[in-house]
């Protein structure tokens, strides 16, 4: 399966991916990564490992339809069959919604439907949660709420800042994601097919 990585910073949740393609444990071929901030880290280990990169500025475009039609056209070239959403930092819009339906994932650091949105360890640090987490779940039109497919909790312990938890979290999500992927990349070679 052809699978695009989406990401808007470090990239080192599409790293993982990266390094569970390579050694077999996922059954995909990432055809590109998409990124809408020219200059972010992901772009350079992308480059790196010579995966296609696809980069955009939302400000030089009228609208979200405008430049998810221009996205749309490089997924259909790099032949994207599923959509992975891997730190990208934009609510993705109608135009991608209904080219994949059921066919994006994202991966949020909190155990959704707690804290959804920016800041998601932030959130949960200030609301003095004890237990946070990390969500896999499928795309719809809201943000953060599409259906979940896999969750894993990460406590917080007494005094811990927001730093060391975010920490643990990546570790998690860089244990999980590529787990939870290959369980739903066969899931959806089977819809597909
Ligand atoms: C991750 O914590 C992910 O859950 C969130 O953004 C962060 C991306 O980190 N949506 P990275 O760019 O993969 O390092």
């Amino acid at each position: 399966i052809n699978i695009a990585v989406f990401a808007s910073g470090n990239g080192s949740n599409f790293q993982a991916i990266y390094e569970a393609v390579k050694h077999q444990r996922l059954d995909a071929n990432i055809s590109l990564v998409v990124c809408d901030r020219p200059g972010a880290q992901v772009i350079a280990r992308a480059e790196k490992v010579g995966i296609p990169v696809f980069s955009f500025s939302a400000k030089d475009y009228e609208s979200k339809s405008a430049y998810e039609e221009d996205l749309l056209i490089k997924l259909r070239e790099h032949r994207v069959q599923l959509v992975v959403l891997a730190g990208y930092m934009r609510i993705v819009g109608e135009t991608l919604l209904e080219a994949f339906p059921g066919g994006i994932v994202n991966i949020h650091p909190s155990l959704l439907p707690s804290f959804p949105g920016k800041d998601a360890v932030e959130q949960a640090v200030a609301a003095g949660v004890k237990v946070t987490g990390v969500t896999v779940h499928y795309v719809d039109e809201g943000v953060d709420t599409g259906p979940i497919i896999a969750q894993q909790s990460v406590s917080i312990r007494e005094g811990e800042s927001i730093e060391a938890v975010t920490k643990r979290i990546h570790e998690v999500e860089h244990a999980i994601y590529p787990k939870i992927l290959q369980k739903v990349i066969h899931r959806h070679l089977s819809i597909l097919n």
